[in-house]
């Protein structure tokens, strides 16, 4: 186990401010692969700040992150997404006036056509590779269970729908590492058990997750290891039975 810790992702003392707004101080942490860990904390504590600098979107100030033993700080978003890390936004990020299945279409990591020059090879060779990423693509659907929407413009979802629609994006570019922000939130029960089941079948298929989430109930349910930060800050660490009984914590969300 240690070993794998030391070999997936290694966060080193990030900090970030903007204009002197401290978004991360210092901010250090470990994953294994095939865990899940649960990213909790207030609003404002630096939670997506920290997905933003680990996925390249924004630049940290100082401070390292290795992944699967190459040095990934300062890389751009294309490069370390290409390196296995996906990611989910909190406001989702769909291309709401495309279909749905071609939502997932330009998410596979291996999109046809890229690499060749030779038109004539590539014509036959692209349309073999898109007939497999659409066969891929409708299987995915399948097992988010909203198939039947392959056809519809994502922006006529309803906002589960869209919430699953974004995992199921995260899903098709296979990536390693899964950096899921917010998945359940604003989610009626019956959509929050179904995605979660989707999320703790992750491990299994040799996916790593980290996940922020305000709902505590699922996260504590789904999660092998909690942190919880405030102020861009690590405040605590440990199983989800130890980041529930830590009085800071319990001081933080019970009122
Ligand atoms: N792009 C940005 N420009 C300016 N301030 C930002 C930006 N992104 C985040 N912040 C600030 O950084 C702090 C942490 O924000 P954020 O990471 O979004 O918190 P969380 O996701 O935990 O709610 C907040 O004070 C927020 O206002
Ligand atoms: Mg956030």
């Amino acid at each position: 186990m240690r070993e794998n810790m030391a070999d997936f992702l290694t966060v080193d003392s990030l900090n970030k401010s903007f204009d002197g707004i401290v978004a991360l101080e210092n901010f250090s942490c470990k994953i294994k692969k095939k865990g899940i860990l649960g990213l909790i904390g207030p609003n404002g504590a630096g939670k997506s700040t920290f997905f933003n600098v680990l996925t390249g979107f924004i630049t940290c100030d100082s401070g390292k992150t290795n992944f699967m033993g190459t040095e990934i700080t300062g890389k751009s978003a294309d490069k370390i997404a290409r390196m296995g890390i996906s990611r989910t936004f909190q406001d989702l990020r769909l291309i709401r006036q495309i279909r749905v299945l071609d939502n997932i279409l330009l998410c596979f990591r291996d999109q046809p056509g890229e690499k060749l020059r030779n038109t004539f090879i590539k014509n036959s060779l692209v349309r073999k590779k898109e007939k497999e990423n659409k066969k891929k693509a409708v299987a995915l659907l399948e097992y988010a269970g909203i198939a039947d929407k392959a056809g519809s413009l994502a922006n006529d979802l309803s906002y589960g729908q869209q919430k699953l629609l974004s995992i199921t994006c995260c899903l098709a570019a296979d990536a390693d590492l899964l950096l899921l922000d917010e998945p359940v939130s604003g989610l009626n029960p019956v959509m929050i058990e179904k995605i979660l089941s989707i999320i703790s079948e992750l491990p299994e298929k040799g996916k790593s997750v980290i996940l922020i989430e305000h709902n505590m109930e699922a996260i504590m349910q789904i999660s092998d290891r909690i942190i919880f930060m405030d102020t861009g800050k690590k405040i605590s660490e440990g199983t989800p039975q130890e980041v529930r009984s830590d009085p800071r914590i319990i001081e933080a969300y019970l009122d």
